[in-house]
């Protein structure tokens, strides 16, 4: 399927759901999301980061070339979410500007995600103007010295004046696009300022965060990173009740995958439970919802089921197309493994799966449908609203 246009969209949308009702091997679909990583290189090296993980198979610096535009493009017509953003900064791409450019141009709502460093005037002002739904600054901290525990190779002063200077950009065009969101990744050294972020990210303008569970990739990011599940719930709540007060439109993701297990088989974090494990007698078919709406194409033109396998490679972009692998053989076989309970190692420890047609899908399809009623309760009330993506990942 590659007819493009808000019909072609539409149509793709309602098979996607009923894929994820009939669960094939071979969906009938094409991906909703593009996940390009349109480049590896990176200007810093975070620790928790995949980038950093001494496991990572993370090429060190390739950008995706502009010739797989051309290859790439005819066959996403269909879809309606592309992200520009990988484990790379995505600005130091010379082709950031021109790939989104073209998914813009193909009727993608598309995000992208910066370190937000090397964003000179020049470049903030292109992006402003490019029609990119959001933009999402890492920070991982509210204070100095927590970002540079964690941001390893960052500039504190630096990235603030430059946001600073994004707001006033994106103020002075007069458009809501693109909506700018703050985003942490909750670690142990930065536990204690998650409740401070509603606050810290009003005083630059931002009325909307993201907060993440860690992925580790690592025992080394573990034991460095990882914290009590209790204290982390705390700092959500605190944060909740700071964000109504202040009106500011949090994103909490919990569903990161515990992809590392300590020795004793154990999830070492986010600490709960993964849904392979808690639903294990549970007769209903478990799925992942990535394998039926997202295809992540990384920087060397390989793909990935999904960004937290990276070097699960299930097909190649330069000898086949992204229909060819989105029905072939090594995705179906991972949709038919996890359905019959035969988990690939890190899905096994993932908690993005979902059991079909339980508590589970309606929890997640209630979370989904409350994020879109709050993001449009929002741009009602201030001219100001959260991309959701139309998906229940
Ligand atoms: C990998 S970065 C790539 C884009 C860009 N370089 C940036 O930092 O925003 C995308 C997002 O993943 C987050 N991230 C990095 N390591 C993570 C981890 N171990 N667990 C969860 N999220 C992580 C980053 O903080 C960032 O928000
Ligand atoms: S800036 Fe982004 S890609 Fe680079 S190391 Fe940090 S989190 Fe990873
Ligand atoms: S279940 Fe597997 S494929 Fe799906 S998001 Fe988790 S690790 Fe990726």
């Amino acid at each position: 399927m590659s007819k493009g246009g808000r019909r072609g969209r539409v149509l793709n949308a309602l098979l996607c759901w009923s894929d994820l009702l009939r669960l094939p091997d071979r969906p009938l679909s094409f991906p909703l999301t593009i996940w390009v990583e349109n480049t590896t290189a990176c200007n810093l090296r975070c620790e928790m980061c995949y980038k950093s993980a001494s496991t990572s198979v993370c090429p060190s610096n390739v950008h995706l070339p502009p010739e797989f535009m051309e290859r790439l493009l005819p066959e996403a017509q269909s879809a309606c979410f592309s992200l520009l953003l990988g484990y790379g900064e995505p600005i130091l791409s010379p082709n950031f500007f021109p790939w989104l450019e073209r998914l813009i141009g193909i009727g993608c709502t598309t995000t992208t995600s910066l370190n937000g460093l090397i964003l000179t005037s020049e470049r903030a002002r292109k992006i402003v103007e490019s029609g990119v739904a959001q933009v999402s600054f890492s920070l991982d901290a509210t204070t100095a010295e927590t970002y540079s525990q964690i941001r390893k190779g960052g500039d504190w002063d630096k990235v603030l004046t430059n946001i600073r200077q994004f707001m006033q950009l994106r103020a002075e065009r007069g458009s809501p696009l693109p909506y700018p969101r703050l985003s942490f990744v909750m670690l142990r050294d930065n536990l204690h300022e998650i409740p401070g972020c509603a606050d810290f990210a009003k005083s630059l303008g931002v009325e909307f965060i993201a907060v993440m569970d860690p992925v580790f990739y690592s025992q080394e990011t573990a034991e460095r990173f990882s914290f009590a599940r209790g204290e982390g719930e705390e700092a959500i709540e605190e944060l909740r009740k700071r964000c109504v007060q202040l009106g500011v439109f949090l994103d909490y993701y919990e569903d990161s995958p515990s992809i590392y297990f300590d020795s004793k088989g154990m999830p070492t974090c986010p600490g709960k439970t993964p849904p392979a494990l808690r639903y294990q007698d549970d007769p209903s078919p478990l799925f992942c919802p990535m394998l039926y709406t997202t295809l992540f194409i990384r920087g060397d033109g390989k793909v990935a089921p999904c960004c937290y396998l990276y070097e699960k490679v299930v097909g190649d972009l330069t000898v086949s197309s992204i229909t060819e692998i989105w029905r072939g053989d090594k995705l179906a076989q991972m949709r038919s493994a996890i359905r019959e309970r035969n988990f690939p190692p890190g899905c096994r420890i993932c908690q993005r799966l979902l059991l079909l047609r339980r508590r589970e899908v309606m929890t997640k399809g209630r979370v989904f449908v409350h994020r879109t009623w709050q993001a449009s309760r929002e741009r009602r009330q201030t001219g100001y609203a959260a991309q959701v993506q139309a998906s229940i990942i």
